[in-house]
Order: C-alpha cells, then sequence, then structure tokens
C-alpha cells in the first residue's frame, strides 16, 4: 500500500510564496493541501495559480486534524505568535529567517516545539545546497589549509514603493535582518563555531528617506582562533552576493552563496570551478532550490525529531544572538521605535 504523502499547510500567501511552491513541486513525499492568509484574496490567488485544494484562514488550517506541518513565511514580526499558535495547535513548523526578532523569542519558540513535541526548523535553505555538503567536505579535508578569513555580501536594490516590509520598522525590516542573517549562518556553516565578539556599522536615518532600519551595513566577527568574517548587507544597493573563503593555502570562491551551485577552487596546485549536480524531478521549472530544505524537512518529520540535526536551534539562537548583539551597537532597539 502506498504511504500517505507528507501534508503541508502555507500560513501566508506573500511574495517568496510563489518561489518555495516552485520547489516543492520537484518533491514526491508530500502534497501542499491547504493556504491561507488574513485576507482571502491573496491565498484564494495562490490556489489558483497552483492548484491547492484548501483556501482558509489562519484558525481554519491551525484546527484542521490532517496537516502535518506548516510554513510560516509572514513578515518577521509575525513569526513568533504564528509559530505558537500553531505549535499549540500541534502542527510541525518550519517558519522563514529570521526565526524571530530576537533570540529570547527564539527561545520561547523552541520551548513550545519541546513542550508540544513538535519540528520546528528555521528556513535557512542555503545549508542544504549539494554544494553546501561539498564545500564543507572541502574544509574538513584541507583544501585550502586553515581557513583564516570570509567575506561575504548579501546585498540588493529595492525602495519603500516596492518592498514597503523591507523598510518598515513595524514589521522588523532592514538589511541585517532580512538578509544580513544568511552572511551570519554561512560563517556559522563555514566555522562551526560561535564568534568571540562582533561589532558593525550601519547607515540610517542619513538621507532624505529618513529611515528607521539599516539601509545597509558592514559588521566583522572575530573567532577564538583569531579567524575573521567581514561581512555586507544592504536593501538599497547591489553588490556581488559572493562568499570568499581565505586559508593557509588557497582559497575558495562561492557566487549567490545563499544559493550556491558553484565553487571556484583556487591552490598552488588546483584551480578548478566545482559544480553541484542538479536533480530535477519536474523539467522546465524555475526553481531555485528550496526543494533541499523541503525535502530534509518532510525527513525531519518522517523520523519523528524535534529538531532538525542540520539547521539547528542552537544554530538559531547562536546567529539571532550576534543580531541583537549588532542592532544594540546600531541603537535599533526592538520593539522598534
Ligand atoms: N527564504 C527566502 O529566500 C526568502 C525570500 C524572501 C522572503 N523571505 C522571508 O519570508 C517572509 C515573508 O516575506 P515576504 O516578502 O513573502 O512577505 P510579504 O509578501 O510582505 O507577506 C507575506 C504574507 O504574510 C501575510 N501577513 C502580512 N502581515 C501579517 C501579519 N502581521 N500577521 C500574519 N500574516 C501577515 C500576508 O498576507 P495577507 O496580508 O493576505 O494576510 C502575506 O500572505 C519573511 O520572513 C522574509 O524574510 C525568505
Amino acid at each position: 500500500m502506498e504511504r500517505k504523502k507528507i501534508r503541508w499547510g502555507l500560513l501566508g500567501a506573500g511574495v517568496i510564496i510563489d518561489r518555495w511552491i516552485k520547489g516543492a513541486m520537484q518533491e514526491e513525499d508530500m502534497e501542499i493541501a491547504a493556504v491561507a492568509s488574513r485576507t482571502a484574496q491573496s491565498a484564494q490567488q495562490m490556489a489558483d495559480r497552483y492548484g491547492i485544494p484548501g483556501v482558509m484562514s489562519y484558525g481554519e488550517m491551525l484546527a484542521r486534524d490532517d496537516i502535518d506541518v506548516v510554513y510560516v513565511p509572514v513578515p518577521h514580526t509575525a513569526h513568533k505568535d504564528l509559530t505558537i499558535r500553531a505549535l499549540e495547535a500541534g502542527k510541525n513548523v518550519l517558519v522563514e529567517k529570521p526565526a524571530a526578532v530576537t533570540a529570547a523569542d527564539f527561545d520561547e519558540m523552541a520551548a513550545c516545539a519541546e513542550k508540544n513535541g513538535k519540528f520546528l526548523m528555521e528556513a535557512v535553505w542555503t545549508r542544504f545546497f549539494p554544494l553546501a555538503g561539498m564545500l564543507e567536505e572541502l574544509l574538513k579535508e584541507g583544501a585550502i589549509g586553515d581557513l583564516r578569513l570570509m567575506q561575504s555580501s548579501f546585498a540588493f536594490r529595492s525602495t519603500p514603493e516596492a518592498a514597503p516590509r523591507l523598510f518598515d520598522p513595524a514589521r522588523a525590516g532592514g538589511a541585517l535582518l532580512d538578509v544580513g542573517v544568511y552572511d551570519l549562518h554561512f560563517a556559522d556553516m563555514v566555522f562551526k563555531r560561535q564568534p568571540e565578539e562582533i561589532s558593525g556599522m550601519a547607515s540610517m536615518d542619513t538621507d532624505s528617506l529618513h529611515l528607521k532600519v539599516d539601509e545597509q551595513n558592514c559588521f566583522t566577527a572575530r573567532y577564538d582562533n583569531g579567524a575573521l568574517a567581514v561581512m555586507t548587507s544592504a536593501v538599497r544597493t547591489t553588490m556581488p552576493d559572493t562568499a570568499w573563503l581565505f586559508g593557509t593555502e588557497g582559497s575558495i570562491e562561492i557566487p549567490v552563496f545563499w544559493k550556491p551551485s558553484r565553487m571556484h577552487l583556487k591552490t598552488d596546485t588546483r584551480d578548478e570551478w566545482i559544480e553541484a549536480p542538479v536533480s530535477q524531478k519536474v523539467a522546465g521549472i524555475e526553481d531555485e532550490g528550496y526543494q533541499y530544505e523541503i525535502r530534509h524537512v518532510n525527513e525531519c518529520i518522517r523520523a519523528g525529531l524535534t529538531q532538525s540535526p542540520v539547521m539547528t536551534w542552537e544554530k538559531t539562537k547562536n546567529v539571532l544572538t550576534l543580531c541583537d548583539r549588532l542592532r544594540s551597537q546600531w541603537g535599533l532597539k526592538y520593539p522598534f521605535e
């Protein structure tokens, strides 16, 4: 007898959902049973576009007992409450990044998952790309000697008119929480430890826009072995989204490091581009790679886990703790004023 597929519910129907569903369509062991949002209209549009059978309110979805796991892709400030409601309603949860606005908020979410015996993971999809595993292996085998410095930036050009959420303090906008967290997660992935120190600068309220969030920032982390990570994020300028890793015996360049598909290894004896294999169940869909994290969540749920062995609660908490520290250096308080 064929086993039942894992049934997903989407708690939100915004910009990211379109991209995420293209990844979900590549997965066998799941079906999207329903989509919810505050306004029936946006959920209905999403349902029509992708043939999702159920359209409902958040409350109606959480009351259903035929949904195994929910995806929470809503503005940052709504992550905590919606996640806790879902966990209390007995649902497993994949919550978008940043999992919460502060480390203390995430503690409450993790405690709730533990209490209810349900799975909770922050959707840091970068960590599940095949290339991420290949990179970790290269570093482990010492391909570039000792890793001494990482440099990365994640930055794109937007405006308050085009993407109000990014510039809105009430929705915890700003570059650090939107894309800087990718730099921090990547640093955690390659250095495999929490830095001893982090400090940086941010631009806010510096021109005619009078922004109340960080439009751009630069920050540096220092590790106990003297290694450094130099990171930048921005939402009003585009930069190359590249990470460079510099070691005592060579370097690795990873273009578009937050959804990595290839890397350039350069040492005294090697100079080569290394590509990751791509698997597509449904050809012709321009999926970006969300299927890897989705597959991992499905596997964790099948195994009855409460947290991922890869994207652990500790890693989420570590990154949010660094964000707390940076925001406090920049005078960006939460709740935002
Ligand atoms: N992994 C990635 O690659 C990636 C990419 C982009 C964004 N993201 C993350 O995904 C999340 C959503 O981003 P987005 O750009 O898709 O946001 P969005 O378009 O502004 O909103 C997403 C959804 O949230 C609902 N919503 C808005 N305010 C809410 C509230 N206060 N409570 C509950 N629901 C609310 C909206 O629906 P209604 O107004 O119809 O209710 C909409 O369906 C963010 O955490 C962001 O950082 C991740």
